[in-house]
């Protein structure tokens, strides 16, 4: 049967992310009621615009929902801090599947992409509720594009409320994305890393996942066990650019490299968005390439805050 979201009353605190790092509390709000989601039929298209091309009235858009979203109580579910905990909170064993045992994981398994298209869903409302602009829609980082191999200058600036001190000091504008980073330094020139990436991009979208398994991952269902495996593109290059883009200083790569920390970087968000990009890619490609039919993906149940700060609940990807 389909996975059930846990109860945020049963949450494990601290979690300890260990090598050292201070352990956290991710535990989400509780709520005693809990609404059935109906998705809106009444909002405007929104196109997402890569974030290397973003027009300045969006910049300044984007930078003021931040900053709105920064300065909300602490105690709101839909402010900065417990926006990266929603994160935190369905990744790092804070929680066990409903009615079981064992620990509810959002990675490596079919929920990867469904549950990142939710989450971004609904962080994106929450913006675009707080500047009062039912248009406003995230920008995607497109690092498998020339035009978008950098990390985007948009995030950059130290004063921006988009901006996360816990970035790799080495990887700012201008330095080249490595979709296969492994914690060293390429030495190859700009040009070479391009057609690196080119190449591991066309392995992990065309030859490696010719099949809706290959692609999404393995299978994960009420009471199995967590982390059952992952498709082709959650592990290169969405894992390596998370790693690019944390601080090997920091002891787990804090905050993009490692997952409860990662949703405290703004650009978590534009990476994961081209994530949904590619998911649409992918079932241009035609063939085999084409969405999961078993009904216990299809019914898996989400638990997420809406732009209203009311917990709402649904099934279906
Ligand atoms: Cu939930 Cu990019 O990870």
């Amino acid at each position: 049967s389909p996975v059930q979201p846990p109860d945020l009353k049963l949450c494990t605190t601290p979690i300890d992310p260990g090598n050292g790092a201070a352990s956290v509390n991710c535990c989400l709000p509780v709520s005693t009621t809990i609404t059935d989601f109906k998705l809106p039929t009444n909002l405007p298209m929104r196109t997402r615009l890569s974030a290397h091309q973003v027009p300045s009235s969006y910049i300044a858009k984007y930078n003021q929902a931040y900053k709105l979203l920064r300065e909300l109580p602490a105690s709101d579910p839909r402010q900065y801090s417990q926006q990266a905990n929603v994160h935190c909170a369905f990744c790092d064993a804070a929680y066990d599947v409903n009615g079981t045992q064992v620990e509810y994981q959002v990675h490596n398994s079919w929920l990867f992409f469904p549950w990142h298209r939710w989450y971004l869903y609904f962080h994106e409302r929450i913006l675009a509720t707080l500047i009062k602009d039912d248009t406003f829609a995230l920008p995607f980082w497109n690092w498998d594009a020339a035009s978008g191999y950098t990390l985007p200058p948009i995030y950059n600036d130290s004063k921006s409320p988009l901006y996360d001190a816990n970035r790799n000091p080495l990887h700012r504008t201008p330095a080249v994305v490595d979709l296969n980073y492994n914690f060293t330094e390429s030495n190859s020139s700009a040009a070479a890393l391009l057609a690196a990436n080119n190449t591991l991009m066309y392995r992990q979208m065309v030859t490696n996942s010719k099949t809706p398994s290959l692609f999404f991952g393995q299978p994960y269902r009420q009471g199995d066990e967590a982390n059952p495996g992952a498709g082709t593109i959650e592990n290169l290059p969405h894992g390596t650019v998370h790693v690019w883009t944390g601080n090997p200083a920091n002891p787990n790569d804090e905050d993009m490299g490692t997952l409860y920390s990662a949703g405290r970087d703004p650009i978590f968000h534009a990476h994961h968005s081209n994530i949904d990009r590619l998911w649409e890619v992918w079932k241009s490609l035609g063939g085999r390439r084409q969405d999961l039919t078993d009904s216990d993906y299809l019914n898996a149940t989400f638990l997420f805050y809406d732009e209203n700060a009311k917990l709402v609940r649904f099934g279906g990807v």
